[in-house]
Order: C-alpha cells, then structure tokens, then sequence
C-alpha cells in the first residue's frame, strides 16, 4: 500500500469488542489513524452504541433490504467511498463479501479470524478447533481476498487449549489476544512498509 489514507471504515455485525480496542488504541495513540465511519449489517449491533459513545459516526446498511449480495456489495463501497475511507476493518462482520467489494478496496480490507488461519475457516472457529482437539488455536488478521479466510496473515497470535476448556472460556482467552493483534496489524498495514510475495505478508 503505497498511498497514507489513514482513515477507517470499520464493519461489524454485533458486539464490536474488536471495534473497541480499535477506538482505544487510536485514542492512546497506539495507532495513528481516524476512525471515518463504523458500518453495521445489523440494525441492534451492541457496537453501534460503542461508536456514538465514542463521537464516532455511524450508518446501518441492514442487507436484508437489498435485491442481491452485488447490489449490498455496492452500496458498502459508495457508503466508504463517501466517508472518504483507505482502509476497511472488518471486526465481528458476518457477511460475505464479493468480488466487487474485494476489488474496490484490494489489499485495503483486514479481517481478524478466531483461529489460526489457515485451520478453522468460516464460523464458529472456536468450537471447530475444540471439536477437532488441537491443543493450540489463537486469532489470525489477514488481508481479504475473494476466497473466505484466504487471504495473507499479517499477524498471530496462539493461545493454549485445557482440559476444561469451553467455548466460552476458549473464546474468552482468544478475544484477549484479537484485542491485542488487531490494532498492531492495523498499524502495520497503514505504515505502507510491506509487500505481499506469493502469499505471503513481507516486511520491508
Ligand atoms: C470475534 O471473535 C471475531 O474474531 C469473530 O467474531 C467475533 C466478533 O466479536 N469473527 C469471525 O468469526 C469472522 N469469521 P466482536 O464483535 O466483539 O469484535
């Protein structure tokens, strides 16, 4: 990413502690970016009140008022394109993005994953690494690309699965650690000081 447009546009779908750490990472100037917009699929998100809380403004682009997955994928792209937005953070977003979406923002869109990619792709990635009995899992943030939870690390971190572990105190432990990558891998996507090789994230 060569251009320095350090403004977000940050999508969710539900509770936004990710978004959170995100906002309090700015406000402690552990990341050096605005917040321009937070977008939400769903009209109740918890994570709506966060932004207003924080004077961040908001939009509800509710898909199921839409004909189709492009016609949403449009309107997302106008809505940031509007807000002016260089970056897109998805944090707790629940929808699939398309091609047209992907490609209007090519290597500007991050996602965090509650697993390590590339193991546990797609909902649930908690529970899929409980049921498969790894005893490692962690959080994964990586560029989008088309294919789902496909796209180039840019950081990991592990986190240890117990005897007695839940999905809940699993998840619990792993939101620690998304709460800690993300606004670092955010940082480093923005310093421009990278290249993708193959698929591979490269620091330069
Ligand atoms: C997070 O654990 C995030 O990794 C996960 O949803 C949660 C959102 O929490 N995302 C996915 O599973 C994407 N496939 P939050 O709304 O509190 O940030």
């Amino acid at each position: 990413m060569t251009e320095n447009n350090r403004r977000l546009g940050i999508l969710i779908s539900g509770r936004g502690s990710n978004l959170q750490s995100i906002i309090d990472a700015v406000a402690e100037d552990r990341l050096v970016a605005v917040i321009a917009v937070v977008v939400s699929n769903e009209p109740g998100a918890a994570g709506l009140q966060r932004a207003r809380l924080a004077g961040i403004e908001t939009l509800v682009i509710d898909h199921r008022t839409f004909p189709s997955r492009s016609a949403y994928d449009t309107a997302l792209v106008e809505a940031l394109r509007g807000y002016n937005v260089g970056l897109v953070c998805l944090a707790g977003f629940m929808r699939l993005l398309g091609k047209g979406f992907v490609d209007a923002f090519s290597g500007r869109i991050l996602n965090i994953h509650p697993s390590l990619l590339p193991a546990f792709p797609g909902l649930h990635g908690q529970q899929q690494a409980l049921e498969y009995g790894v005893r490692v899992t962690g959080a994964t943030v990586h560029i989008v690309t088309p294919d789902l939870d496909a796209g180039p690390i840019v950081m990991q971190a592990s986190v240890a699965i117990g005897e007695d572990d839940t999905v809940q105190s699993l998840s619990e432990r792993i939101l620690v650690e998304e709460h800690r990558i993300y606004p670092e891998a955010i940082a480093r996507l923005l310093s421009g000081r990278w290249r993708i090789e193959g698929r591979r994230f490269v620091k330069i």
